[in-house]
């Protein structure tokens, strides 16, 4: 398996493609660009033998924190490491970058990304409810990088 860096604004469709495998609902690719058309952005995405199994998009949220926006693995693919690994390189490349803390969002409906962040170093630190639609709280957490 390999980790290759990616250029979204070129070909949205592969970003829509891995995530409509990951996740029960997910963006368009006329959403991904208009979201980070404005973006100083991050993204890789694991591949084997030619077939793409994950993805993660971050981007600068500021002068020292990096949002981790979007993470996806297949299903066939998970509980293999693709998700911790494609964490720690955006640790990495935002600490290179200077970035003091990398932050994301997400909800109870996705428990093992919880376990999954937990098991990174990222601490639950705000709740903003309704977030999602009613009764869909965002979970906001934060890793601090080493400086
Ligand atoms: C969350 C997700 C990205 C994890 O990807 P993955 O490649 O399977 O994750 P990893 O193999 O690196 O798992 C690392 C750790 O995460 C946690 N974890 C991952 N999947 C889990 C599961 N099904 N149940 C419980 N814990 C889980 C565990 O702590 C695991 O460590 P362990 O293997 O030592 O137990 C993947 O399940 C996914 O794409 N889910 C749907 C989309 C999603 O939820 N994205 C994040 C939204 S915020």
């Amino acid at each position: 398996m390999e980790i290759v860096t990616f250029d979204v604004l070129k070909n949205p469709e592969i970003i829509e493609e891995i995530g409509v495998k990951s996740f029960n609902n997910f963006y368009s690719k006329e959403k991904i660009l208009e979201r980070l058309s404005t973006q100083h952005y991050w993204a890789n995405i694991a591949r084997e033998n030619g077939i793409n199994l994950g993805f993660q998009i971050s981007y600068i949220a500021n002068n020292s924190e990096t949002y981790f926006w979007l993470l996806g693995v297949i299903p066939e693919s998970r509980k293999k490491g693709i998700a911790s690994r494609l964490i720690d390189l955006q640790c990495s490349s935002s600490e290179e970058h200077g970035h003091k803390e990398i932050t994301l969002k997400t909800h109870l409906g996705h428990p093992e990304a919880i376990r999954l962040y937990e098991k990174k170093g990222f601490k639950h630190f705000h709740t903003e409810k309704d977030y999602w639609g009613v009764g869909k709280d965002a979970l906001y957490f934060k890793k601090f990088l080493p400086q």
